[in-house]
């Protein structure tokens, strides 16, 4: 169901052409010249405006049903845009499935989801809208209420935004013009600015544990950089890092059907993980100790866990030397 609808609205959202050629990209976002290249759809150029009308949809309450949460009361800004709960709660305390991961720098990603079935970041923001247990909420009733609010519809008419099926500028909210300014909004969130980056700049020295740390993330007995590689700490690809032997929650297999998918998820960011706690897609790892327990014990034997968790031995020293590395991509 929840896969159908979003190819309706694939297809009603790529249908348009560039309208925003009377756009000028105005706000240049300030990112170090060693991070990946990124693409800004042509139908949505960044202009103060948009990030701002963004930002205000992206915390308010107006978007859920009973209008008690909004996207900021699960992605918490002074928790990297992430959770420290296990998994969040939805409207009226509905249990929540997965944990609410990081959204700094999703501007460098191509899927989203943990499951990655999600292709552009503007389709993103339809699934908390009507997932039961996130806003549980119909349309109509959102643009209903941004409608009638004098203030969204100022920032609205400051947004330019073109329908690309008549050509005319949309003066009144729909769908097209909630998810553009969300995407515009969350792209400007950025988490380029860390020790590790002020190390990479040869403006700091990391001490001699971290570096340490950084050497064992990135040797080929912990193989740690093979999928957390770059410098955003991900490939963004999907694997089966042997949490479990048989698992709840599909993951990627989830999309694809295919068995051989089974348990994989798409590798997280590690910026900012020692205050994103706790881990894992269920969040059922507790803290950065556990996780390097469960990589040097190599896992569960699941027929489809990667060949990069194979287990290691590390003494005590090193285990710290490896988390004051990974503390070292904290954002201060
Ligand atoms: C009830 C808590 C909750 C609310 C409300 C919520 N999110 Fe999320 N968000 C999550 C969880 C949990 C996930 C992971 C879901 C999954 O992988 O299936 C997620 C995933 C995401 C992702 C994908 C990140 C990635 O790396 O793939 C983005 C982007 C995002 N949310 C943005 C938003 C926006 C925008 C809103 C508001 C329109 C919002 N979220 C509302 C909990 C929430
Ligand atoms: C085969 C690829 C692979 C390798 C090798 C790997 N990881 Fe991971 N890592 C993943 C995947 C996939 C996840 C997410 C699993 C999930 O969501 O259940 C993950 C999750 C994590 C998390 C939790 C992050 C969060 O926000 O939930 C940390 C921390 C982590 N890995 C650190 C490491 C370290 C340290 C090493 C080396 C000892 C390592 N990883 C090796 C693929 C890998």
């Amino acid at each position: 169901m929840k896969l159908i609808y979003l190819i309706l609205l694939t297809l009603l959202i790529s249908c348009g052409e560039d309208n925003d050629s009377d756009i000028d990209e105005v706000v240049v976002l300030n990112i170090p010249d060693y991070f990946p290249q990124y693409t800004i759809p042509d139908d949505n150029k960044f202009t103060p405006d948009r990030i701002k009308l963004g930002e205000k949809i992206f915390n308010s309450n107006l978007l859920s049903k009973n209008n008690s949460i909004s996207c900021a009361s699960c992605h918490l800004s002074d928790v990297a845009f992430a959770n420290n709960l296990k998994t969040r709660a939805g409207v009226f305390d509905r249990p929540g499935t997965r944990n609410v991961p990081s959204i700094f720098n999703v501007i460098f990603q191509e899927r989203f989801l943990r499951e990655g079935s999600v292709p552009t970041l503007e389709q993103q923001a339809l699934v908390p809208v009507q997932e039961h247990n996130e806003f549980d909420n119909d349309w109509e009733t959102i643009l209903e209420r941004l409608n009638s609010d004098t203030e969204f519809r100022d920032l609205l008419d400051k947004s330019k935004y073109i329908f690309p099926s008549d050509n005319k500028l949309i003066t009144e909210f729909n769908v097209y013009a909630v998810i553009r300014p969300l995407a515009a909004y969350q792209r400007t969130l950025l988490s380029v600015n860390s020790k590790y980056d002020k190390h990479i700049q040869n403006k700091i020295n990391l001490t001699s544990s971290e570096l340490l740390g950084e050497k064992l993330f990135k040797s080929d007995s912990l193989n740690c950089s093979k999928c957390h590689s770059g410098v955003l700490f991900s490939d963004y690809n999907f694997y089966n890092n042997g949490l479990y032997e048989s698992y709840k929650d599909v993951g990627r297999n989830r999309f694809t059907l295919d068995p051989t998918d089974i348990g994989k998820f798409k590798v997280p960011s590690l910026r900012n993980v020692e205050i994103t706690y706790p881990y894992m897609h269920d969040g059922s790892v507790a803290s950065l100790e556990e996780v390097i327990s469960h990589y040097e014990k190599g896992g569960y034997n699941h027929q489809n866990k990667s060949q990069l968790i194979k287990g290691f031995k590390l003494s005590q020293v090193e285990k710290v030397a490896l988390i004051d590395f990974l503390k070292t991509l904290t954002e201060l």
